[in-house]
């Protein structure tokens, strides 16, 4: 489709050339500045969805309606920052509360969004009565098992045909720096919840659950510090998951694709566009689909940047910019790569307004691509750019994936 539109094109600017013998006016073919087009719509010249997460109380926050506007406008795919996580969907043990999660899929339903879900299986953000109950031993762990898959079924059951990508597992890996440079499965007693109440299987049994329950949508492993190879050994959590997941392939569990989340900070060296994108392609060679499924970059609120000062705003903006092109050049170089999410889109909503994330609760922020006022900041004109401006031979179709048998 896209290759005979650009046939097409070319075959008229040749005519037109032919005949009146002056060079085809090339820029005019896109007659609005890519600054004027959404993200969406500039996404789909790649078939690239474009996504964020989604707050569902913000939807209908009067005092902000430019969230629901930015959200419904600007994005493709939507995933639920929160709704779907087991603590909002089953607060009590046996009862469900769909409310929230009904209402994000009612807003992705009225906006034609894809829908990315999140998440089945993770340590954090469980019930109390889970938690506590395996603590104080009246949860054994026979139990914690047809429970797991009581929740994955019933949930992915619930949203059967309307999720295009489950995130089935997240982060079940350590990073390099809790576990004395060698990665493994999380079995500590603050993020090995899975491992060491279920057991090193809940990773296979959880893919299997969720095929069960929705053959069609495409089930993803997710995780964090995975946006390149590092040295390939040991401390290198990328390679780690590859292996992962190239060993739960071969014993046949249905695992479709690979999320990097990609949340980075300005405060570090983090990767540029071609190592991404060497990370997309290796992992597209499992036969797997990839996704950047929350990427945002934040900065160290250091006291100018506190104190908004400029030079200390214009360095940490241009450094931003800079890592979410990275992160946005590196899916698009990959067929595979199928969609490119941010974890909200403005700095007075986004998570690292208020979570530490080792600096103290909110001391690395303003991680979004639109300020606290919603005003567009040089991140989402590059990223706009970067979709617009790519040329030939990097415009890239898809490839669809297909869901595993
Ligand atoms: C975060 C949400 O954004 C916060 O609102 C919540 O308090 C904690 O979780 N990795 C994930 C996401 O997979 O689910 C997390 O979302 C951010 C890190």
């Amino acid at each position: 489709m896209k290759l005979r539109r650009s046939i097409l094109i070319g075959a008229v600017a040749a005519a037109t050339v032919g005949a009146l013998t002056v060079a085809p006016a090339v820029a005019t073919l896109t007659a609005k500045s890519p600054a004027d087009q959404s993200l969406k719509a500039l996404g789909q010249r790649h078939d690239l969805a474009i996504g964020t997460a989604v707050n569902v109380d913000l939807l209908s926050d009067s005092t902000q309606p430019q969230y629901k506007e930015i959200a419904s406008s600007q994005f493709s795919s939507v995933t639920a920052e929160n709704a779907m996580k087991w603590e909002s969907i089953e607060p009590t043990k046996g009862t469900y509360d769909w409310t929230k999660a009904d209402a994000f899929m009612k807003f992705a339903k009225d906006n034609h969004q894809l829908v990315r879900g999140h998440v089945l299986v993770w340590h954090n953000q469980l019930p109390k009565w889970l938690t506590d109950g395996v603590t104080a031993g009246t949860i054994t762990k026979p139990q914690v098992r047809e429970l797991l898959k009581k929740h994955i079924t019933d949930v992915v059951s619930r949203y059967k045909g309307q999720i295009w990508q489950w995130d089935v597992v997240n982060e079940a890996v350590s990073d390099p720096w809790e576990t004395n440079n060698v990665i493994k499965l999380r079995d500590d007693a603050a993020k090995g919840f899975w491992y060491n109440n279920y057991g090193p299987d809940y990773i296979a049994d959880a893919f299997k659950f969720a095929r069960a329950a929705d053959p069609k949508a495409l089930l993803f492993y997710n995780d964090y510090n995975l946006d390149a190879f590092g040295s390939g050994g040991a401390d290198d959590k990328s390679q780690f998951v590859y292996t992962m997941v190239k060993d739960l392939r071969a014993k046949g569990v249905p695992i479709d694709g690979v999320g990097s989340q990609g949340h980075l900070s300005t405060r570090y060296g983090n990767f540029d566009a071609i190592q991404i994108a060497d990370w997309h392609n290796k992992f597209a060679g499992l036969g797997v689909a990839t996704a950047v499924t929350e990427a945002d970059v934040r900065s160290l609120m250091t006291d100018a940047l506190k104190a908004n000062n400029s030079d200390a705003i214009n360095e940490a903006f241009q450094a931003q910019a800079a890592n979410y092109s990275a992160l946005l050049q590196g899916c698009l170089a990959s067929r595979h790569c199928l969609s490119f999410t941010v974890w909200g889109f403005d700095d007075k909503n986004s998570w690292t307004a208020t979570t530490d994330l080792g600096s103290g609760p909110g001391g690395e922020a303003l991680a979004a691509i639109y300020d606290a006022t919603y005003k567009p900041k040089r991140a989402l004109n590059t990223l706009k750019a970067d979709l617009a401006y790519t040329g030939a031979p990097y415009v890239l179709d898809r490839i669809p994936q297909r869901p595993r048998r």
